[in-house]
């Protein structure tokens, strides 16, 4: 496995444990929710449909579905509308699309509808965060928007932790410089 893949692949297979930590999903590969409270799911094929979609076991469905992702994402875009270092990062001529990606990424990585594979293809994130500069203080600027972004939810303890605790080692996951 590359690092690539490790960081971002996701690759539902037994050595899949760093890939999922990042873009696999829990309703995509691997044995899920360990320590997490989360329900077991079958492991299945990233770009397939969760074989418990609809069921409301899938962690996508407790919180809310789309309209929960949404929301995360759109107040984590306002923070960093407001980060002179990570507004300079982001599309400003599209910032409309970029929100669609991460919310599509999220929903996906979290047992709901694979559009943003069907879209995208395979996430492979660590690849696709190549052209940027994401080094240690970006990536604390990201987690930190993030981090209001997750409260202001208002998530149920284990949800949120559930949530958290992915998107900070992701977001750990990403850095691929340590230049100033
Ligand atoms: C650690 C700090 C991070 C920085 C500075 C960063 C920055 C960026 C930037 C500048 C883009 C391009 C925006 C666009 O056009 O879509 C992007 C895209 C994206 N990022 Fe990040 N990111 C970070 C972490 C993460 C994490 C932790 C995740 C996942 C949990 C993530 C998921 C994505 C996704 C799904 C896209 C769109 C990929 C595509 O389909 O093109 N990013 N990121």
């Amino acid at each position: 496995m590359t690092n690539d893949e490790a960081g971002a692949g996701g690759a539902p297979s037994a050595e899949a444990g760093a890939g999922r930590a990042v873009g696999g999903g829990p309703g995509a590969g691997g044995a899920p929710g360990a320590g997490t409270g989360m329900p077991l799911i079958p492991i299945i094929p990233t770009a397939t449909k969760p074989l418990n979609e609809g069921s409301g076991d899938t962690f996508y469905e407790q919180v809310g579905g789309r309209a929960t992702f949404e929301r995360l994402v759109r107040a984590f875009y306002a923070g960093v509308a407001s980060d002179p270092v990570l507004v300079a990062m982001y599309p400003e001529d599209d910032l409309e699309g970029a929100i669609q990606r991460l919310t599509g990424f999220l929903e996906q990585y979290w047992g709901g509808p694979t559009t943003y594979s069907q879209e995208r293809g395979h996430p492979r994130l660590r690849m696709r965060h190549n052209p940027f500069k994401v080094n240690p203080d970006a990536r604390d600027r990201w987690l930190s928007h993030m981090h209001s972004a997750v409260l202001s939810l208002d998530l149920p303890p284990l949800q949120e932790a559930t949530l958290w605790d992915y998107l900070e080692r992701a977001a750990h996951a990403m850095v691929n410089t340590f230049d100033e």
